[in-house]
């Protein structure tokens, strides 16, 4: 099978795409035939690696994980011994954190993984969100958001701050999404009450105060946040910040109580369930997949390269096959078409 090698860490210059042995399934897991994955942030974390320190899971002087990928969707080629919840020909779509490995065309699965029966109606480039819904919904949880609460999401427009509109929305919160201004339709559309373009105001100067404000990009600061917060409001970002304060800062507000900082971590073992409630949302028309741009795996090293400019709205797609499938008429997801190579289509 092809997969995408990363040998050493570097620039996407170091990636190759090389036959490699097929996976076998082992007794509990899955084998999966890829037709659509990402290319995400945390992929070219780790490719780098950035920062430094994720060195230390991921391998001190070489990567330890040569093949890269979480998010993946296609089809049940086989399973291992014992294994009752999937059976080939099964579409599926999931996540896979622990051991990466989509950027191939073939995935081994533990049948217990991050993995569910594909959204109905979504073509395979269309259930491939799970990623950046999964790291949004653990800070909307950390937050206890719910009906009655006010949140503003800076960043709104990558795939983090993407789903986190839409995620906030459906629990019932009223979101102020702050983007640039090509994005103000899309967060508009994606159900923020009101949307500000950080390019033509100072956000933090809207004259309103929040229950929580997130910080989906990892471009702000706690400092700058602080006006926007009610008392009991709390702050959270995706990043570390400047001299990695926001952990800091979440050890500290821990302590002094008002205007708290959050800076919860995603847990692999919740991953499943929230893919099983992902697949729920798109179903009932509340999430839907944001995609700038399409690849065939053959142009992977150019979506990193897209990737590391920090300016894609929602997310990068990695055709694996070039099976498209379409999207049902009414499902609420807009069908891109089977077309592969970059393409630059925002869904809104
Ligand atoms: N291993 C890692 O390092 C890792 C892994 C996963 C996630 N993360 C973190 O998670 C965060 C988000 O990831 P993501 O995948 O959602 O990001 P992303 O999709 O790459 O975010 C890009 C979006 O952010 C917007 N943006 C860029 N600069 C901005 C600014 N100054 N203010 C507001 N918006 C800005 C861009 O639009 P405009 O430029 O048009 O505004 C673009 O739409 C980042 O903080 C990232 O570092 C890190």
């Amino acid at each position: 099978m092809k997969a995408v090698i990363s040998a050493r860490y570097g620039s996407p210059d170091v990636l190759e795409i090389r036959q490699v042995p097929k996976p076998e399934p082992k007794a509990g897991e899955v084998l999966i035939r890829v037709h659509a994955t990402t290319v995400s942030r945390t992929d070219c974390g780790m490719l780098r690696p950035h920062p430094f320190f994720v060195r230390l899971v991921a391998g001190l002087l070489r990567p330890k994980l040569t093949t890269l990928g979480l998010d993946f969707a296609g089809e049940v080629e086989a399973v291992g011994a014992g294994v009752t919840t999937f059976k080939p020909g099964d579409r599926v779509f999931g996540l896979s954190p622990d051991v990466y490995g989509a950027h191939a065309e073939y995935l081994c699965v533990p049948e217990q993984g991050a993995m569910a029966a594909m959204p109905a109606g979504t073509r395979f480039g269309q259930a491939v969100v799970c990623e950046g819904a999964w790291y949004a919904d653990t800070y909307l949880q950390a937050f206890h958001l719910g009906p009655g609460h006010s949140i503003l999401i800076y960043g709104a427009s990558g795939a983090i701050g993407t789903a986190a509109v839409q995620l906030a929305k459906s629990y019932g919160a009223k979101v102020t999404a702050v983007v640039a201004t090509p994005h103000l339709d899309l967060v508009r559309s994606l159900g923020a009450e009101h949307a500000v373009d950080y390019t033509a105001q100072d956000f933090t100067q809207i004259g309103e105060t929040f229950d929580f404000v997130f910080d989906a990009v990892g471009k702000t600061t706690y400092f700058r946040c602080r006006r926007l917060l009610k008392r009991a409001g709390v702050f959270a970002a995706t990043d570390l910040g400047p001299w990695g304060q926001n952990p800091l800062l979440a050890i500290g507000s821990s302590i002094t109580g008002s205007r708290r900082v959050l800076f919860p971590l995603p847990q692999s073992n919740q991953a499943k369930a929230f893919v099983e409630f992902l697949k729920t949302r798109m179903e009932a028309g509340e999430f839907r997949p944001v995609i700038d741009r399409e690849y065939p795996l053959e142009a992977i090293a150019d979506a990193y390269r897209y990737v590391e400019t920090q300016q894609k709205t929602g997310i990068v797609v990695i055709n694996v096959s070039p099976v498209q499938q379409r999207a049902r008429p009414g499902s609420g997801l807009t069908d891109l078409g089977a077309g592969v190579g970059p393409i630059r289509e925002h869904e809104h």
